[in-house]
């Protein structure tokens, strides 16, 4: 696995992979219950792959910015583990919920503490923990200017219209928060909570800026450009082994089965992928599964892995 990826061949394999993705017409369907993504042509898709060696490849649409939704919960979990360190799992479980992203029914027995970072339950915990000694506006700055951090792009920014696209019809995140509220956790008001929540989820990216934002994961919590420590490398395995367990919802074991590796969601039909040692991946295909995950996206990364034989498996 911490092999460096042969550029040729991935190179190649990006071109084909694209190639094939582009042919297809069992895109599934894109999300509409947040309207603004909505309006996204299904027909789009683009990849790209960061290596730790510093090579970023793309294919297809890898530079046209789409809504990263539940991808951005991997930044916000990094940035609350920096703030709070391992206290956050007191009021976040870790355990695959094997249930849909928005789902409520667990919150009951479990009294009020979500299953995992990565189900909105538990993002919207993450997003009350960001906002302490903050006014919502400077939490969202924060995730934010992380993010291009990350990418060393300054030019990423927050779709407006779909922060408040989701904000109008977010009536499910409304009764999670205030579920969550009713048992103690959440600290602050839920409509505080969930103005940052929605506002990250609405956060516009490219594939080569979300690979580029993920290759701190890739390469042992350190940026590969320049070396600089973004977490510890303990840190950034178990980000990856959230991802791998919990990144694809009621859909987790199935990408875990097909593709091998971890990575994570959005209902704009993203998804982060990481191959510890080698690359940062981000692949675009707004059609989803019926889990809510990026039907062609993961068949990508599935053909993809398979090409270059890339597994957290693999000997
Ligand atoms: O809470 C929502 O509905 C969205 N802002 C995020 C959901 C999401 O991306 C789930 N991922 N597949």
């Amino acid at each position: 696995m911490a092999e460096v990826a042969r550029m040729p061949e991935l190179e190649q394999a990006l071109t084909e992979v694209a190639a094939e993705m582009a042919e297809r017409t069992d895109r599934g369907d894109v999300a509409t219950y947040i309207p603004q993504l909505g309006k996204v042509d299904p027909k789009k898709f683009g990849i790209a792959a960061v290596t730790n060696d510093g090579r970023v490849l793309t294919a297809g649409d890898a530079d046209e910015p789409f809504s990263i939704q539940s991808i951005s919960k991997v930044f916000t979990l990094t940035l609350a583990l920096g703030n709070v360190g391992d206290a956050l799992w007191q009021r976040v479980g870790r355990e695959p919920s094997g249930n849909p992203f928005n789902s409520i029914v667990q919150l009951e027995h479990e009294n009020g503490i979500p299953r995992n970072p990565f189900i909105n339950a538990g993002a919207i915990v993450i997003s009350d923990i960001l906002l302490a000694g903050h006014q919502p506006r400077e939490a969202i700055g924060e995730i934010l200017r992380f993010i291009q951090f990350l990418a060393d792009d300054e030019t990423i920014v927050i779709d407006r219209e779909v922060a408040a696209s989701e904000r109008a019809t977010g009536f499910r995140n409304l009764a999670l928060a205030n579920y969550m509220k009713s048992f103690g956790n959440l600290n602050h008001p839920p409509d505080l909570a969930l103005g940052v929540y929605f506002h990250h989820c609405a956060i516009a990216m490219s594939c080569r800026q979300l690979a580029l934002a993920g290759r701190f994961l890739a390469n042992g919590g350190k940026n590969p450009a320049t070396g600089h420590s973004v977490v510890s490398a303990e840190r950034a395995r178990r980000i990856g082994a959230m991802m791998l367990t919990c990144g694809h919802y009621d859909g987790s074991g199935d990408f875990a089965f097909r593709v091998g590796i971890p990575g994570k969601s959005g209902v704009g039909g993203g998804i982060l992928a990481i191959v510890p040692g080698v690359a940062s991946l981000a692949v675009w295909s707004p059609g989803l599964n019926a889990n809510g995950n990026s039907r062609l996206g993961s068949i990508a990364l599935e053909r993809l892995a398979k090409m270059m034989n890339w597994s957290v498996f693999a000997p």
